[in-house]
C-alpha cells in the first residue's frame, strides 16, 4: 500500500503491520510528535483526504477529544488501501 501525501504528491510505500507515521518518518517526511507515537499527544493528526483506515481504537478517540484534535493519529493507524492524506504544516 502507499501513502500519498498532499501538496508535494510524494508518494511512500507502507511495510506490512507499519503505522501510517511509522511508515512516514521512516522516509523523511515531517510528522509532527512530542509522545514519540505513544498515542497520547495528539501532535501527529493528519486528515484523510482519500482511502480508508480502520475504525479508531478506545485510546485514538480519547486522545482526540483530550487534545481536540480533528483528524486522524497517524500513529495509531495502519492504511486499509493506498491513501491519500495531508497536515496543516506540510
Ligand atoms: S505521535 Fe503523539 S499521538 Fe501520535
Amino acid at each position: 500500500m502507499r501513502i500519498r501525501c498532499e501538496p508535494s504528491g510524494r508518494e511512500v510505500e507502507v511495510e506490512p503491520g507499519e503505522s501510517v507515521y511509522a511508515a512516514l518518518r521512516r522516509v523523511g517526511v515531517p510528522i509532527a510528535s512530542t509522545c514519540e507515537a505513544d498515542g497520547i499527544c495528539g501532535r501527529c493528526a493528519i486528515q484523510v483526504l482519500h482511502g480508508a483506515l480502520e475504525p479508531p481504537s478506545e485510546l485514538e478517540t480519547s486522545t482526540r477529544l483530550k487534545q481536540v484534535v480533528e483528524g486522524r493519529l497517524a500513529c495509531l493507524v495502519e492504511p486499509r488501501e493506498d491513501l491519500t492524506v495531508t497536515t496543516s504544516y506540510w
